[in-house]
């Protein structure tokens, strides 16, 4: 096996990376003084930073590498075989074969007719590709509409003569709007920060792209107890009705929505929620988009949490797991419907970025998916689920662990002061619990996970979808190790 070592000692990689590494997320002020973390091999379910200590990576990357970080040798040799035959050609206008391949792929994974895939280069691009995408696809179908209005004989004509006042106004047809969830996350670029519904994530960059509005996310824990299911999937509907009579239905373009939301900590939904959801959506004629960023490719134990909770949506986008994070890869997913006012006379969808469906990450991806179908892995998650919430569920005995979220391998665990009465931290509580003790005592202790209190305080737990009952116990115990300690300290 050949190795890549840096030409740098650990100690000039350190130095090198204080002068001039600016990470992303990170405070860098506090970067002067302790050792930059450098992550330089992986293995299976673990990481190996440059002091050769060893990490379980209970987070995947970042809720991406779906495979682990072992099969470097056989993508490398389907990502080389491409540099040898084609390093580089666009998707302006041309096509290649991994392309056209991959997204073929992607297509016959995806649920019902999403059939028709826009590669990007990742998860903010697939999200502001998805909004902009939505936009232009009323003015498409308004103007596809006049045009069957004008023609009598046309089978959509609306079964009159030729009307130009509406014809006028099916070609005027806009829509710009878009609806999410509250503390959701859905990446950086000014569109999709937009979307975004994490205020302190917003604030800095303010006045952001108008318009959006936020619904309430399926955070049960904090609703009162005695609320059943059905009156909690009721009072979220009627949110989401009520926001889209207030913004205006015929301005809303697209509701976008998480299958699972992360940002808070993996809220799945009640039973009944996406029945509703897309009921909605129909009834307004809104486009429904789904963000797998995160669950799609396996994490939920289904290529699609589309598929796993029946969501049918006009769009999906998704980057992460399609790759593997192997490659920066992400795409729109549009149904035949969204698509077709598209494929009318000279219509376009006016937008495009260089690296979409670069051919070096199609390859890549599809040598991804290949491995992932070869090695049973979103059958794996679907078969061990139970177990994995059984093994994670010991932690609910701890005095600090209030609540256990999630499904498939994507789990959060919410931490309270108080279980009794379910009190959470308050904002300095949090830095000191958080910041100051679990996120460095975790990965002293072995274990990346992540404490996050973009919405109450949780510890986020999504390992690769290979990891065994081994890494689940060794994640448990940690965990628990670190968690009993942060309780003492309170
Ligand atoms: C649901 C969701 N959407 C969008 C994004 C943005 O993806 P990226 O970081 O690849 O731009 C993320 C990133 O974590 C995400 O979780």
């Amino acid at each position: 096996m050949t190795t890549v070592s840096s030409a740098l000692s650990s100690a000039e990689l350190q130095q090198a990376a204080r002068d001039h590494l600016w990470l992303h997320f990170t405070r860098m002020g506090g970067s002067g003084d302790g050792e930059v973390p450098i992550i330089v091999r992986g293995e299976g379910c673990y990481l190996e930073d440059s002091n050769g200590k060893r990490y379980l990576d209970a987070l995947a990357g970042l809720f991406a590498v779906q495979i682990g970080y072992s099969y470097g040798d056989e993508i490398g040799e389907a990502a080389a075989a491409q540099m040898r035959e084609l390093p580089f050609y666009t998707n302006w206008s041309y096509a290649h074969p991994r392309a056209i391949e991959l997204a073929a792929e992607v297509a016959s994974l995806a649920p019902g007719d999403l059939n028709r895939v826009f590669f990007v280069s990742g998860g903010s691009e697939a999200v502001e590709s998805a909004w902009k995408l939505a936009r232009q696809y009323y003015s498409a179908r308004g103007q596809h509409r006049a045009v069957a209005a004008s023609i009598p004989s046309h089978p959509q004509a609306p079964g009159h003569d030729f009307d130009a006042e509406q014809a006028a106004r099916l070609a005027g047809e806009r829509r710009w709007k878009a609806i999410s969830r509250h503390v959701a996350y859905h990446g950086t670029t000014m569109g999709a920060l937009s979307i975004n519904g994490i205020p302190a994530l917003r604030a800095p960059f303010e006045p952001l792209v108008p318009e959006v509005s936020h619904v309430r996310n399926t955070n049960r824990y904090h609703r009162p107890q005695q609320e059943t299911e059905a009156e909690f999937t009721q009072f979220l509907l009627d949110d989401l009705r009520q926001t889209i009579e207030a913004t205006g239905p015929e301005t809303v373009a697209m509701v976008i929505m998480e299958p699972v939301q992360n940002a808070g900590g993996a809220f799945t939904p009640p039973e009944g929620y996406w029945a509703g959801v897309r009921a909605i959506c129909d009834e307004y004629e809104i486009l429904l988009c789904a963000d797998e960023v995160i669950t799609g490719f396996g994490r939920l134990g289904a290529w699609f949490g589309s598929e796993r909770y029946d969501i049918r949506p006009d769009l999906v986008t998704c980057a992460k797991g399609l790759s593997s994070a192997y490659a920066s890869i992400g795409a729109v997913i549009a149904t035949d419907r969204v698509m077709e006012p598209f494929l009318q006379g000279d219509r376009m969808y006016t937008h495009g970025v260089t690296f979409g469906g670069h051919p070096v990450a199609a390859a890549i991806a599809l040598k991804n998916l290949e491995i992932m179908r070869r090695e049973r892995i979103v059958e794996h998650v679907a078969e061990e689920q139970d177990t994995v919430r059984e093994t994670l569920a010991q932690l609910l005995e701890l005095p600090i662990v209030g609540d256990l979220r999630g499904t498939g391998f994507f789990y959060a665990i919410e931490l309270v002061k108080d279980k009794e009465t379910r009190q959470t931290f308050s904002d300095e509580e949090c830095e000191r619990l958080l910041r100051g003790f679990l996120t460095p005592r975790m990965f002293e202790a072995g274990l990346i996970c992540r404490a996050d209190d973009r919405g109450d305080p949780v510890i986020q737990i999504s390992p690769p979808l290979i990891a065994g009952q081994a890494e689940w116990d060794e994640l448990v115990g940690i965990l628990g190790t670190v968690l009993e300690e942060a309780w003492q300290r309170i």
